[in-house]
This record gives structure tokens, sequence and C-alpha cells, in this order.
């Protein structure tokens, strides 16, 4: 099977990713009935999730038409331990903390148990399965937390955190050291959505969106897989894409 070719469109600057995601939000609500929509945390996402949490306070969007989840939680961290992905999202988009009472959000196990992770992939099948995945890029090209050597058949999965995300995410611990491990979303877990979209912004992650875009389809570079996916859009601002076809001209 030769590699898809995801969608790439370059953006005069990052926040006009904004306007986009909220778009294909609405796409999937229209499509089908209390969508499972997979949230990413990191810097890239905070501008749209702010968005959205003003749009499902405001009615803009229903928080009664989707469900949520996530790709992935520091081993130990609790929905309300600060430094935690669910905890980062719940201040980011406050909608989520009502979903999270009501169970209509659905959190990553944090403690890594066999059990808690089979039950948490039973729990997103039950849910129809993620319509939606939003994803982020790793300047190492890890997706979630998926670290180079990850195989591509991974489901859901306890990992240890490589040495360069450990020193990204450190500012956010300091003066504590930097969590080592997560249970994230396998790279099957995320191949699985019917939809992806993926963000990069900024020259950090130029190198490896150049190789997940035009590199070989490796485990070494967990991205890539992206490239057995036929449904994807990548969203990148111009220092993104500053390594592909010579920057590429940026459309809107
Ligand atoms: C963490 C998350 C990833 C995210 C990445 C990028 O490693 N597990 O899902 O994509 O950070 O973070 P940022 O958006 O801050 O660059």
């Amino acid at each position: 099977m030769s590699p898809a070719h995801p969608e790439v469109r370059v953006l005069l600057a990052a926040d006009a990713a904004v306007p986009v995601l909220l778009d294909e939000v609405r796409q999937v609500m229209a499509r089908r009935e209390s969508p499972l929509i997979s949230f990413a945390t990191g810097s890239t996402f905070g501008a749209f999730l702010r968005a959205l949490g003003g749009e499902l306070q405001q009615g803009g969007l229903a928080v009664t038409a989707f469900n949520a989840t996530h790709l992935d939680e520091y081993i130990g961290f609790e929905p309300t331990r600060r430094g935690g992905m669910v905890q980062e999202l719940t201040m980011r988009c406050p909608a989520f903390r009502d979903m999270l009472a009501r169970g209509k959000f659905l959190p990553v196990p944090c403690y890594g148990a066999a059990g808690s992770i089979t039950g948490h992939e039973a729990r997103l099948a039950r849910a129809g399965g993620i319509a939606l995945q939003l994803l982020g890029l790793g300047r190492n090209g890890h997706i979630a937390f998926n670290e180079p050597g990850t195989p591509f058949e991974s489901g859901f999965h306890v990992t240890q955190l490589a040495e360069t995300t450990r020193a990204d995410a450190a500012p956010s611990f300091a003066p504590d050291e930097p969590p080592d491990r997560a249970v994230t979303a396998g790279i099957a877990s995320i191949l699985g959505a019917e939809r992806i979209v993926l963000c990069a912004f900024g020259r950090g992650k130029a190198h490896a969106v150049q190789a997940m875009l035009h590199g070989d389809v490796t485990p070494a570079l967990p991205a890539s897989a992206l490239r057995r996916h036929g449904n994807t859009l990548v969203l990148l601002d111009r220092e993104a894409a500053i390594e592909i076809e010579g920057g590429a001209a940026a459309g809107s």
C-alpha cells in the first residue's frame, strides 16, 4: 500500500487554526450523533481550547452534542492534579469539568493498571470510537506520548517519556522534576479515528514536520504513521512549514 498524503494547509499564523478547528468540531457534530472527540494538550491547543470553552459557555456549540476524551496522562496524575493533562484541559475549557462529572468526558486512567487500560478502550468503543482526533507533534516526531520506536500496532499503554519530551515539559513542573512515565493512546488507537487533525506551530517543529510528511514511514518517526490514515489534515504555521517545499505558500 503506498503511503497516503495528508492534506496540508499552511496558515499565515498559528491563531488562524482556531476557526479551522472549531469548524472541524461543528462538522463532526453535523455528521455524527454524539460523536466522541479526542482532544490534545500542549501549548499548540491553548488558544483553540479557550475559544471552544467560550463557544460552549455561550451556547454557540452545544455541550450536550458530543462526548470528549483525550490522548494521554502522566502516571499518578488524577484529574485535578496540577500539571496533569485533564487538569490542563479543564482549566482551558471549563465545560469539560461538568462533562467529567456527568460521565461525558472519558479520562485516560492515570495509574496504568492493565484492567484500567482495557476498560478505557472498551468505553471508547462503546461511545462509538473516536470520530475526531486532534493531535500535536513532539519535536522528536512523537504523537501523544508515542516516542520513537513505538510499534505502529500499539493500543493504549504505559510508556517511558523521552528526555526531549521531559525537557519540554520541565518548565510546567519546576521546581519539581517532570514525570517520566505516562499512559498514552497508542499509534493504532490514533489511526482508528475517523478524522485526524494534526497541528504543529513554530520553527522547533519544522524538522519533525518534514520527516513526518516526506521521510520514511517508520516507527523511528511515530508521526509518519499518519501516512497510513486516509483522512488526515495537517495545519502548520509558516515556521513549522519551513523545511517542506521551501516553506510552502501560506494559505490563510
Ligand atoms: C506532549 C503531548 C503531545 C503534544 C506535545 C506537543 O508531549 N503528549 O500530545 O503534542 O506535548 O506539545 P506542545 O503543543 O506544547 O508543543
